[in-house]
């Protein structure tokens, strides 16, 4: 009798183990979309003269960076949860497209992965094949969860300048500035001296105006623009940036070396 309550229980435990390690196991359709998520490439599919190099997974964390942060500070929000939100780029992509578009993925897909302009920017021009795969990872990876919360802020030219402006004539820690640094910005500016897919912002002589610079590039990191992601305020506060930009400043200035 013994014998066979222990046999019972260990087949109910095996049960448990065969049923835990299926729940984690991924689709193939998400597994594909998982691997897309990471490659610059896409499966090798993106002609590598418009490729940027950059991946989603260089913008969006695809697990809860709330919960579990990593110290990355990545320009968009975390892609659980995507396939509730219904809607994306603040109402822009819904109804039949948001699917279609991966969530708003589509809109990245081509703006960022291949350079293409905004105003030309299709967001349901990634394949449908593609599009499918990156839903079914996101909605594998969100069970259960919300995901995080956020108001899609959509600056116009006028509300950008204004917020540079604001944070320009902050006062900010060149410390934290090299911090913040090290956790957002080195995946396209390895340094400020060094260009990588992004410019290089620190040259051998500093610019005419500092003061006139630093409000541009304020408005830059708030406003995006070009391959360059808006840092919406719940990613970088205003003081985050103003931090920044006196690191920034310091490094033009020559006064760190
Ligand atoms: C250079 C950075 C960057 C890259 C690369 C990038 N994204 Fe984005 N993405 C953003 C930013 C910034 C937003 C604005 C909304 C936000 O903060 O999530 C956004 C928005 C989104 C949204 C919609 C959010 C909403 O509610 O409107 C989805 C979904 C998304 N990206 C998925 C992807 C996928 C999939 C890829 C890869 C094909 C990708 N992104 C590549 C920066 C990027
Ligand atoms: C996904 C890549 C990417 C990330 C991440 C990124 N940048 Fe950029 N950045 C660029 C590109 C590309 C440009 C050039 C844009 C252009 O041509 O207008 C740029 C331009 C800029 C400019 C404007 C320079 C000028 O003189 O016009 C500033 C300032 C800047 N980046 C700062 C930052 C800071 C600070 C961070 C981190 C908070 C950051 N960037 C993160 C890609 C990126």
């Amino acid at each position: 009798m013994r014998k066979f309550v222990s046999f019972s229980i260990a087949a109910m435990l095996i049960t448990v183990l065969v049923f835990l390690t299926q729940a984690q196991q991924l689709s193939d359709k998400a597994q594909l979309g998982r691997e897309l998520f990471h490659d610059p490439t896409f499966k090798g599919t993106i002609n590598p003269k418009v490729a940027t190099g950059l991946s989603c997974a260089n913008c969006h964390a695809d697990f809860d960076d709330e919960d579990e942060p990593d110290g990355v500070i990545r320009a968009g929000h975390s892609v659980i949860g995507v396939p509730q939100r219904g809607s994306a780029k603040g109402g822009m992509i819904k109804g039949a497209d948001f699917a279609r578009a991966a969530g708003g993925g589509g809109f990245c897909y081509q703006h960022f992965l291949q350079k293409i302009p905004e105003s030309k920017v299709n967001p349901t021009a990634i394949p449908a094949e593609h599009a499918e795969a990156l839903m079914a990872y996101f909605e594998a990876i969100s069970e259960g969860k919300k995901g995080p919360q956020f108001e899609m802020q959509m600056l116009d030219a006028a509300a950008k300048t204004e917020a540079g402006e604001k944070i320009a004539a902050m006062t900010g820690d060149t410390k934290k500035g090299w911090e913040l640094w090290g956790r957002a910005c080195v995946v396209c500016h390895p340094t400020p001296k060094k260009a990588g897919i992004g410019i290089q912002l620190v040259r051998t002589r500093p610019p005419r105006d500092i003061d006139k610079t630093i409000t541009r590039w304020a408005t830059k990191i708030r406003g995006g623009g070009s391959l360059m992601p808006f840092y919406a305020s719940d990613i970088l506060s205003d003081q985050d940036i103003a931090d920044i930009l006196a690191f920034l400043r310091e490094q033009m200035e020559g006064t760190a070396r």
